[in-house]
């Protein structure tokens, strides 16, 4: 079997990480390729919970490789934090690969982001994991990479460098200097635990694809969150749609077959930025509340709001998605009635496509499509024909205003809650 890759279609937490869990019962191996630790994917197996930031999804998997391709940012000290956290809890770790040429996060990094945000007039709201200024320095010719990790006394001098120069930035706007010293210490320790999972991933992945096993893409994030793609500036600093697996896995777009898309059956968001469909009433709070909508890397509470089919129907133009899996279908189990928002009004003009200007999406007031719930459990549904009418009707008209198909259903966190439609 080819090569799929799989993404989220809004603004990321749809629920990647348990498909990506879910499909790699078939699959070899498992790359992500953008984003950083600024990524939380959910996995869940019987009663335990793991959290994933850096390593793939597809790690609880026996004899799955686990690459970090080329396109991801690292934060090396956190990395190790994962991986030691996922030994001791005795899923083994040996199956990762991270790449060579993945540009490394560093905590300068990260005071960077928080500056960024704290002078900030229009605040991103990020993760404060060091995303933004770590692709900066990618896209500057400045960042370090994993082969460093090889290479001590050469990247001890980079670092070095690179601290310098920030340190001058953070005393020119009144925020403490790094102990360089102290913070290469950390990350030296880091480096030393991280050297024999350095590999180029780029060769790793494409003998795997020549060998016509299964591998699959894992996206972080979500389409409107893409640099070029979603709500600018309120997005992150990589390419989340689907075109992004070649550039940040090293592969050839020939060699793509199904790309995935995950949606969830409602909206959500963590951060700043338009969100047209946003509810602030009783609703909103218990979409909230019933889909435990916190965020899984800062526990900060998700923004929640209606179906979005504008956005749906955008993103999967952009990622050419074929195959949907809609997620968290449950949590609308108590609505009585359900909106779906099928257009925006700007300014009476009639909308079907995220326009480029955020100051046009704040505008934009959703026009509905009122649909009736269907007011049972959809929990224990195990097949399209298990799950209420309504429910049916639900998902056929979301798949047909996207002008996607649907192929999958989840209809809670675990896996065997999980169906083909
Ligand atoms: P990701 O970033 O796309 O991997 O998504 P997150 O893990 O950040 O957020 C998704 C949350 O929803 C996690 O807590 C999952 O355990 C949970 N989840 C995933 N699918 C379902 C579902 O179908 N129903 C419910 N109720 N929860 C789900
Ligand atoms: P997963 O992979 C939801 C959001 C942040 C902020 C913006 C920029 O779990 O779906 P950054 O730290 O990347 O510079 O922040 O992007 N953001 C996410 N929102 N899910 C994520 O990842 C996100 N990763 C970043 O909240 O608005
Ligand atoms: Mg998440």
């Amino acid at each position: 079997m080819p090569v799929d890759v799989l993404v989220g279609t809004q603004w990321g937490d749809e629920g990647k990480g348990k498909l990506i869990d879910v499909l790699t019962r078939d699959v070899d191996m498992v790359v992500r390729f953008q984003g950083g630790n600024n990524a939380g994917h959910t996995v869940e197996i019987g009663d335990q919970k793991y959290v994933l930031h850096l390593v793939p999804s597809g790690i609880f998997r026996k004899g799955v490789k686990c690459l970090i391709g080329n396109g991801v940012v690292v934060d090396p000290i956190a990395l190790v934090a994962e991986m030691e956290n996922l030994v001791s809890r005795g899923v083994s770790v040996d199956d990762v690969q991270l790449s060579d040429r993945a540009h490394l996060i560093f905590e300068y990094h990260k005071r960077a982001d928080a500056l960024r945000e704290a002078g900030a007039k229009r605040k991103i709201g990020t993760t404060g994991r060091g995303i933004g200024p770590a692709y900066t320095d990618k896209a500057a010719r400045v960042g370090i990479r994993g082969c460093e990790l090889l290479h001590l006394d050469r990247m001890e001098n980079l670092f070095r460098e690179q601290a310098a120069r920030y340190n001058q930035l953070f005393v020119a706007n009144g925020v403490e200097a790094l102990n360089v010293d102290e913070q290469w210490t950390k990350v030296k320790a880091a480096a030393l635990y991280l050297q024999k999972y350095v590999q180029d991933t780029v060769v790793t992945a494409n003998e795997f694809i020549r060998a016509g096993k299964n591998v699959l893409f894992e996206g972080a994030q979500g389409a409107f969150l893409d640099i070029d793609h979603g709500t600018y500036p309120f997005v992150t600093s990589s390419t989340t749609t689907s075109g992004g697996a070649c550039a940040g896995g090293g592969i050839s777009p020939r060699s793509v077959r199904d790309i995935w898309g995950v949606m969830k059956a409602y909206t959500t968001r963590v951060g700043e930025g338009p969100f047209p469909t946003e509810l602030f009433d009783a609703d909103g709070n218990t979409l909230r509340e019933v889909g435990g909508e916190f965020g899984a890397t800062t526990g900060r509470p998700r923004r929640c709001g209606w179906f979005d089919a504008v956005a749906g129907r955008y993103s999967c133009m952009l990622s050419g998605i074929n195959k949907l899996a809609v997620t968290k279908l449950d949590v609308l189990d108590s609505f009585e009635e359900i909106k779906i928002c099928v257009a925006y009004d700007l300014n009476g003009r009639k909308l079907h496509y995220m326009p480029a200007s955020v100051e046009d999406l704040s505008a934009a007031t959703p026009i509905y499509e009122t649909v009736p719930g269907w007011n049972c459990s959809t929990a224990d549904a195990r097949s399209i024909a298990e799950l209420p009418v309504n429910a049916q009707k639900y998902l056929r008209r979301i798949a047909e205003l996207v002008e996607s198909n649907v192929a999958i259903v989840s209809v809670g966190p675990r896996r065997d809650q999980t169906f083909q439609a």
